[in-house]
């Protein structure tokens, strides 16, 4: 008997169309690029951009292993690779690529080039704040989190060993290019890490946008293009229309925190090595959320809906040795206290949010019992 085996060759599927967001600061603007390859055709982009024609790729061992292919004919200068993660997020690192712009002669019209995550991106961007006084960086993030978060607004700084941040300046890319595909090589967690900010950017000012993400966790997860260019186009979008209302953080840029409060302590309380920054954000959100259903400020089944969407996106850290009363305790030392009362920013339906500044430390003790922390 014959049999036929049928062998379908299926074509893959069409790249989504690329996203061209313009952003306005100050100092003039500059637009941010979302499209599958647009690593690959880096260097047509920043000339298109006007950026000067001597760049120097600023970027990690990490990042460069997996992706330095791809970005070969960006510029002929050697990449700058600097030490991967956030403890070298130092003076220390940025004096290296301060070294390397020196001795290769780099000059006002020379321009960086950070591809990384937003370790390196704030650190490569405040080198290029300072050098000359100022060159023109363009970022080219390769995580999730620097995707939709830390690549746009202009923010670029360092730590210092008394705490995080505390070093840094307004300083806006020259352009921003984004590729999803850059995310394929990403560890699984770190993914995860990021998502959590696209879920905090839903829940203050998208509903769409966190329903986009809760309704295709699975093929966001498999970083699959299509699905992942309208997420983290919509994600950039807001923080974009933030940002612009509000470049250095006086009002609405607050917004932006929802999550942080809680989130910051977390990490604080546990010396910034139990959970990756997204983590504990997850954790500050279904705080926020808690107190602010407890307020009967935002309806019980939107608070049921973040947490189950929290939940399903994978395991968090463990916070239940956690004293709930350390964690407030973090938060006082995070000057976020005034006479008692904390400044909040509180959900109050999935999609916006309200900024309150009379939370008191028991209702905060409360939520952090609430949501597993040790009374
Ligand atoms: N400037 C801002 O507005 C702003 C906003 C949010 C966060 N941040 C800063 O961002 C930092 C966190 O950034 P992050 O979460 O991107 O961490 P990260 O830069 O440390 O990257 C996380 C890990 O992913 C690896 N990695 C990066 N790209 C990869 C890829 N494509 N494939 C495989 N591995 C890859 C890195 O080597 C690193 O180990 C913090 O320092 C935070 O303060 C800044
Ligand atoms: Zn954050």
């Amino acid at each position: 008997m014959l049999s036929y085996i049928a062998i379908t060759m299926s074509s893959p599927p069409p790249l989504p169309d690329p996203v061209r967001l313009t952003v306005r600061t100050s100092s003039g603007s500059y637009t941010i690029e979302i499209a599958p390859e647009s690593s690959r055709r880096l260097s047509a982009l920043l000339d298109a951009a006007g950026v000067p024609a001597r760049r120097f790729v600023v970027s990690t061992q990490t990042v460069w292993r997996f992706h330095g292919e791809r970005l070969q004919g960006v510029t002929a200068e050697d990449p700058i690779l600097i030490p991967d993660g956030e403890r070298f997020k130092h003076l220390a690192t940025v004096g290296r690529i301060y070294d390397a712009l020196i001795r290769a002669g780099a000059d006002r019209a020379s321009a960086i080039v950070a591809v990384s995550g937003g370790v390196t991106g704030d650190v490569a961007g405040f080198a290029a704040a300072t050098y000359l006084r100022g060159i023109p960086v363009v970022q080219v993030p390769t995580t999730l989190l620097a995707q939709v978060d830390s690549a746009v607004g202009g923010k670029v700084g360092v730590n210092h060993p008394l705490g995080k941040n505390l070093i840094g300046a307004f300083h806006p890319p020259a352009t921003v290019v984004i590729d999803p595909e850059l995310l394929a090589t990403l560890p699984r967690r770190e993914f995860r890490a990021g998502l959590y900010e696209v879920v905090k950017y839903g829940v203050i000012a998208s509903r769409p946008l966190f329903d986009l993400t809760s309704q295709n966790l699975a093929a966001l997860f498999a970083r699959d293009a299509s699905a992942l260019l309208p997420v983290v186009a919509e994600s950039c979008r807001i923080k974009a229309a933030i940002v612009e209302q509000d470049e250095r953080e006086t009002g609405v840029r607050r917004t932006l925190n929802f999550g942080h409060t809680a989130g910051h302590a977390l990490e604080a309380v546990t010396k910034y090595r139990r959970f990756r920054h997204g983590e504990a954000i997850g954790y500050g959100m279904l705080a926020a959320s808690a107190l602010a259903a407890a307020r009967g400020v935002f309806p019980e089944a939107d608070r049921a809906e973040l947490a189950s969407l929290i939940t399903k996106m994978g395991p968090l850290p463990a916070v239940a040795d956690l004293s709930a009363a350390e964690v407030v305790e973090a938060t006082k030392r995070d000057k976020k206290v005034i006479a008692g009362r904390l400044h909040f920013v509180l959900p109050a339906a999935i999609g916006s949010t309200t900024i309150v500044g009379d939370v008191t430390l028991e209702e905060l003790t409360e939520a952090l019992v609430g949501i597993g922390l040790k009374g």
